[in-house]
């Protein structure tokens, strides 16, 4: 072999692993970007549900609340709608419109005063205990905020 095909061989070797270096270092912001979304836990989410002047005290109000959550590399989208009861004027309490029976949706009975379950005729106070049908606990409670006069819940992660 001579000496210019055994240089060219050389510099070969060196172009590939530079390459390969180059390679390796831009791709490890890649590979953390994959990797950490995996570890990360979801983390509630406070949604805002509208000026604290606009609840009634009067009656519970249903407002809809859409968010996303991200679980590792998965985005889902939900759909929940929560009761606002209103015990003061800066007092609230907001419930899930789940029933902790068999999680048939709720809704607010004005005749009742309460909160009806029609899948087996369950009834909940307004400030979600039970007042009567199989359920075997109150309503679930949201955590609550209030801040620059809007009032925040804090949906589960
Ligand atoms: S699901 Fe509500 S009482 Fe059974």
């Amino acid at each position: 072999m001579d000496q210019k095909v055994r240089r060219r061989r050389v510099l070969d070797i060196l172009v590939k692993w530079a390459a390969a270096g180059v390679a390796g270092v831009f791709s490890i912001p890649a590979l953390i970007a994959m990797v950490v979304p995996a570890f990360r836990r979801p983390t509630a989410v406070w949604i805002r549900l509208g000026p604290i002047s606009e609840f009634s005290v009067n009656r519970p109000t249903a407002v809809s609340v859409s968010y996303q959550k991200r679980d590792g590399w998965v985005v889902r989208g939900f759909r929940r709608t929560v009761f606002v009861s209103a015990l003061g004027p800066r007092e609230f309490k907001v419930f899930s419109n789940i029933c902790t029976h068999a999680a048939c949706a709720v809704n607010w009975d004005d005749k009742r005063q309460g909160f009806y379950c029609p899948c087996h005729d369950a009834l909940f106070a307004r400030d979600g205990r039970v007042l009567s049908g199989p359920p075997p606990r109150p309503l679930d409670e949201l955590p609550t905020k209030i801040e620059g006069g809007y009032l925040f819940v804090q949906m589960p992660a």
